[in-house]
């Protein structure tokens, strides 16, 4: 199959949603990172979102939608989720619903709840509303790959595996949505994203927990809450390695790391804030945002994550974010990144 990489415009948009009503995959961009489409009540059609990311079956998508009337035919209505629709929605926000039997099994893989979201980009608004079909979406990356955040990055995962590609320059805010769980009254955040613990709180007017496993690994025999967090993720090749503690010691020990694995024959380099580039300069520093911005760094991390393994490194070490805000984000899939192995500068 040849891929076809279009920029966003009425013919392609009109072509896309041909598509998607034919039971074909589509790439198209979001406002967090791209999407790999399908129309979400032709099961078959989402079967073969699977087979071209090669993602383990029990790892259930997220229902994109363009208009909360679409909402009726696919799942119950907690009251709690419509403050959270009406200030977030269209947004980078993903909640969780009582699933009604129209949604296949392969959607939800075999779960009684089903994810849904109303993304804000203007071409995926378009693309749902065109093709009238609510529209079941991973992001566009081969599994075990940083989510894309351009349409190049879709193409480097999915050449020749999907028909099209609807190309609407980079992504805004680069990491995927929150993935909210009300279902079980409490609610708990099971993936951190653009929209933060604080955004929540403040609108449901109640503490908002988070997951245990968003800032370590999974314990053995630990269920993880959404099934996604179970698998090994954004792993570049190279050993990544996050730095902690005290600014100054940090980058003087990332520099010594970094010179010390060359010493011993491999590529290495590190992930910094800008206000550090030059301070690490002999280190082939990449730079991962200013510090006092953790938006900027979310925008930034996954195209630096991608080009690690572009070009051949063997070892790179990390600054860190606190956690908090965006932060929080960040550090979720940074972490993962380096299967949480940490060190501490003091
Ligand atoms: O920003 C995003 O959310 C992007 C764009 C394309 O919308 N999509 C995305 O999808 O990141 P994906 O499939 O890469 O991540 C979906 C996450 C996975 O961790 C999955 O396990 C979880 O949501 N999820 C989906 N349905 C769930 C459910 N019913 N219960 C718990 N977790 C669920
Ligand atoms: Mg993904």
């Amino acid at each position: 199959m040849i891929t076809q990489l279009l920029p966003v415009s009425e013919q392609s948009l009109a072509m896309a949603s041909a598509l998607l009503r034919q039971g074909e995959l589509v790439a198209f961009p979001t406002e967090t990172v791209y999407g790999l489409g399908a129309d979400a009540l032709n099961a078959e059609a989402v079967r073969n979102i699977f087979s071209a990311k090669g993602r383990p079956a029990d790892n259930p998508l997220i229902v994109h939608i363009y208009d909360r009337s679409q909402l009726d035919p696919l799942c119950e209505i907690p009251e709690a989720s419509l403050p959270l629709m009406e200030a977030f929605w269209p947004g980078p926000l993903t909640l969780l619903f009582p699933r009604k039997s129209t949604v296949p099994d392969v959607v939800t893989a075999g779960l009684p709840t089903v994810a849904i979201r109303m993304p804000s980009h203007p071409a995926a608004a378009a693309l749902l509303r065109v093709s009238g079909v609510p529209v079941a979406a991973p992001s566009a990356n081969r599994s075990g790959r940083p989510s894309p955040t351009t349409a190049a990055h879709v193409l480097e995962d999915l050449q020749d595996r999907i028909p099209l590609i609807l190309d609407g320059g980079p992504c805004e805010v680069g990491l995927e949505s929150t993935v909210l769980d009300l279902s079980h009254g409490d609610p708990v955040i099971l993936r951190p994203g653009g929209i933060t613990k604080d955004m929540l709180e403040k609108v449901l007017q109640r503490p908002v927990a988070v997951a245990g496993s968003v800032l370590r690994p999974l314990r053995e025999n630990e269920t993880a809450l959404s099934p996604g967090m179970r698998y090994k993720h954004y792993a570049p090749r190279a050993v990544l390695t996050l730095v902690e503690g005290d600014p100054g010691k940090v980058v003087s020990l990332m520099r010594k790391r970094c010179l010390a694995d060359r010493a011993e024959g491999r590529t290495a380099c590190v992930l910094c804030f800008r206000e550090h580039m030059e301070a690490l300069r002999e280190c082939n520093p990449h730079d991962i945002g200013s510090l006092s911005h953790p938006e900027e760094t979310a925008h930034r991390l996954f195209d630096v994550l991608r080009a690690l393994d572009e070009e051949g490194m063997d070892s790179v070490y990390s600054e860190v974010l606190p956690p908090e805000g965006m932060g929080l984000a960040v550090m979720n899939r940074l972490g993962r990144a380096a299967a949480f192995r940490t060190l501490r500068a003091d």
